[in-house]
């Protein structure tokens, strides 16, 4: 099933994932749809809120050519998509600053500075407990994805000059999440 991705002004959006508890049959069935949403939007990543849901789970599928040549091989154990379970951030490192944008925010994307190293360890589909590093893409994608399950959004890591620039259309989303 295809969601309608739940935009900026939505109070789920604010909201703190909850743990998943057990990998059930549910959650399996959660995030084939929520693959299945991500791709239909063409976005590379997607957090349960944004489909509706509070469990802690994201999915991602960055495009390996999308990724510089520096960082393909590091991503390169990192098979695709790439599915989230209790995700947790273990430890950064370097920064890198690039184009950011989220299904939630349509037409808005800045220069975000995050992380240019992640290392992250979540729940896989088989309930095993796994430890990724990434870089590049993939691990901004990744930090972004957290930041959903931690009720922080896009907006919350642009400057206030960023914002400013935006401000128009980060009103319309807001009045068009009230009239909803
Ligand atoms: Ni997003």
């Amino acid at each position: 099933m295809i969601y309608q991705v739940v935009t900026f002004g939505h109070e789920i959006l604010r909201q703190k994932a909850v743990p998943v508890a057990k990998v059930t049959e549910a959650v399996r069935q959660l995030v084939r749809d929520m693959l299945e949403s991500m791709y239909a939007a063409k976005g590379v990543g997607l957090a349960a809120e944004q489909v509706g849901h509070t469990e802690s789970i994201c999915v991602i599928d960055v495009p390996r050519d999308a990724e510089k040549e520096a960082c393909r091989e590091e991503n390169a154990a990192v098979t695709m998509p790439l599915v989230l379970i209790n995700p947790e951030i273990l430890a950064t490192e370097g920064k890198q600053r690039n184009e950011e944008g989220c299904l939630s925010f349509p037409e808005i994307g800045a220069p975000i500075t995050r992380a240019d190293k992640v290392t992250v360890t979540y729940t896989d589909l088989d309930g095993a407990r796994v430890t990724v590093s990434a870089r590049g893409l993939l691990s901004r994608a990744i930090q972004h994805e957290v930041d959903h399950l931690n009720g922080i959004l896009l907006v919350d890591r642009m400057s206030a000059m960023q914002k400013m620039s935006v401000s128009g259309q980060l009103r319309r989303l807001q009045k068009n999440a009230q009239e909803e």
